[in-house]
């Protein structure tokens, strides 16, 4: 089964073409962020209308990459939610039209859980069950995960998503966007000079919470000289508690569950601090912990074709309804 992948959600725009059994034959991406980046952040109407300008010209050029032509295809996923309502709405309509135009299946996909899915996309990938850990600029989501659709929510943020925080905390260090690479990049630099709270660490539960966490990093930069090393030990203190706090209550999920397996994906999951701390708490566990490769912690639609033609292979599909949910719970879906 040969399942073309569409990821318009946010602010990339992005293509792949999934086969059952001979894996990824392509993906193309193009980012917005250099567009949105002198507004400091995304803003949704110029993303809508640059998801209009590129996807076409992407769909042609994954179609082109791999090979093949729109006959050859079975099934087309698209990411139907979380996101951006206007964003969604042009890769769910483009979606919808082809595989009408084409007379083949449309599958709605969860963005939340092609992230989700995404170390499935590599060499070893993770087994069932395992806990995951979702971190994106959007939502921070611990789950405990026994197949495809079978979500048990374990905790989430109560504030600012993962992401969020950090895009947050590198605008106060006035890094532009999109911050959380930008951050990263300057705690490089950074000593280990101020020691941050880990948030939430110091009674039981699973979520996060990282609104404390910007506010102590905003009182610290003002009470220093805001030079480049002060602004850089800031970044590596707050990525440290960032990476601390993660893998504390990853280490009391795996605990609580009594799984083995950790899987880590979504934008922050990038981040080398947090999957050094992650790999560490999970050694010391005698647990394992699985990422997607760099290019597919972000957002991508390898992960949306392979989540796409999990669901598509089990029988499900979409009726000709234009599918879109800004929000939409990921412990709402079908389990396969
Ligand atoms: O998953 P994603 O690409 O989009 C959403 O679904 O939200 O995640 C984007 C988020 C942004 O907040 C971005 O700043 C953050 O992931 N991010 C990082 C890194 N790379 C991306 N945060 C920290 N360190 C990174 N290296
Ligand atoms: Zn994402």
């Amino acid at each position: 089964m040969y399942v073309l992948g569409i990821e318009t959600s946010c602010d990339e725009t992005a293509v792949a073409i999934y086969h059952a059994q001979k894996g990824l034959l392509s993906h193309v991406l193009y980012s917005q962020a250099d567009t949105h980046s002198e507004y400091g952040g995304v803003v949704p109407e110029i993303a809508s209308r640059d998801h209009i300008r590129k996807l076409t010209p992407l769909i042609k050029q994954c179609l082109s990459d791999s090979g093949l032509s729109s006959n050859t295809l079975d099934g087309i996923a698209y990411t139907a939610g979380p996101g951006l309502m206007g964003a969604l709405l042009v890769g769910a309509a483009t979606a919808r039209s082809l595989a009408w135009t084409w007379q083949i299946p449309a599958i709605a996909v969860h963005h939340m859980e092609g992230h989700l899915l995404a170390p499935m996309l590599e060499a070893t990938p993770p087994e069932f069950p395992f806990v995951a850990l979702l971190i994106s600029g959007g939502h921070s989501l611990l789950i405990e995960v026994n197949g495809i659709g079978q979500y048990k929510l374990l905790g989430e943020s109560l504030d600012d998503a993962a992401g969020e925080a950090f895009d947050k905390t590198a605008k106060m260090l006035e890094l532009g966007y999109p911050g959380g690479p930008r951050l990263a990049k300057l705690a490089e630099s950074g000593q280990p000079r101020f020691n941050f709270p880990r948030p939430m660490t110091d009674r039981p539960g699973l979520d996060f919470s990282f609104s404390g966490l910007k506010t102590f990093t905003l009182n610290t930069l003002q009470n220093s000289e805001k030079t480049e090393q002060d602004k850089a030990d800031i970044a590596y203190a707050f990525q440290q508690a960032m990476a601390e706090t993660l893998a504390i209550k990853c280490k009391r999920a795996l605990q609580l569950t009594g799984l083995k397996t950790l899987v880590i994906a979504g934008g922050v999951s990038a981040n080398l601090a947090i999957r050094e701390s992650l790999i560490s708490m999970t050694q010391q566990l005698g647990a394992q912990a699985y990422f997607p490769r760099h290019e597919f912690c972000t957002d991508n639609a390898a992960m949306i074709a392979y989540a796409g033609c999990q669901r598509l292979s089990a029988g499900q599909t979409q009726d000709l309804e234009i599918f879109a949910r800004p929000r939409w719970p990921i412990n709402q879906l079908l389990s396969l």
